[in-house]
């Protein structure tokens, strides 16, 4: 595992956009995994802003998230395809043919996961696959629980998620209480791992899963498993983690 200390959010955007444009470059039609929430927004701002200073090119980049609520349409302004659509998507020169999220509105929840699985081995699997991590350890939406889910399932989402999720919402009864998530052994199974991670409040979560026991009660402990894991993050969020 790597640790890139930076000095604030901004500077982990920026070098976390360094490690996919370097993707991006060496590979035009390499696919990427892709993920939401606040971490990953400033990377995506400036890959936009590369894109619009003609520095990258998406044109052959296919692209595969890692999860989606259940039940919420994609127009719906809390739906990851609408997130992806308005933060990186509808900014730069992707074919949208290209990008790939689960389908919240599909409720046969076998048919769903089962096609999401067949397309990510039909691509040839993930290049650099891009994560965040959840205050509980959630990568994706594979929440705290009794294994390691092996492919993309359907979850349920855990109080402590729903609430600080809520945020995006009015109220924490219009939180989705469930989601599809790649599995964690889809995520493991990624070529290159890049976690983003900022601020105090990551600080504990970030020190258990990186050098505590591995354990399907903190998910991204598996990463310590990973032989090509780079974890970007600020200063703050590496305070239990005695780095440089
Ligand atoms: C959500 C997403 C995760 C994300 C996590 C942390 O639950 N499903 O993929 O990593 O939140 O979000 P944030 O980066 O906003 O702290």
């Amino acid at each position: 595992m790597r640790i890139v200390k930076t000095r604030d959010y901004a500077d982990m955007s920026r070098k976390a956009a360094n490690i996919i444009s370097a993707q991006i470059i060496l590979k035009p039609d390499c696919v990427l995994g892709l993920a939401t929430g606040s971490s990953p927004l400033g990377t995506y701002e400036q890959l936009v802003d590369w894109y619009r200073k003609g520095d990258l090119d998406f044109s052959g980049v296919t692209t595969i998230n890692l999860d989606e609520y259940r039940g919420l349409d994609r127009k719906d302004p809390q739906s990851y395809y609408y997130f992806m659509h308005t933060n990186l998507f509808d900014r730069v020169n992707i074919d949208t043919a290209r990008t790939n999220i689960p389908n919240g509105m599909e409720l046969d929840e076998k048919k769903e996961c089962d096609r999401y699985e067949k397309l990510i081995s039909d691509l040839g699997g993930i290049d650099l696959q891009l994560l965040g991590i959840g205050h509980n350890g959630h990568i994706g939406f594979n929440e705290p629980c009794e294994i390691f889910e092996k492919e993309t399932h359907c979850v349920n989402l855990t109080e402590s998620t729903i609430e600080a999720n809520q945020r995006f919402f009015e109220t924490a009864d219009q939180v989705p209480r469930q989601a599809y998530t790649m599995g964690i052994g889809t995520i493991m199974r990624a070529k290159k791992i890049l976690l983003v991670a900022s601020g105090e409040e990551k600080a504990e979560i970030l020190k258990q899963a990186f050098y505590g026991t591995i354990t399907p009660n903190v998910p991204a402990s598996i990463l310590q498993l990973h032989p090509d894991v780079t974890l970007v993050a600020d200063k703050a969020a590496l305070t239990g983690i005695n780095h440089g």
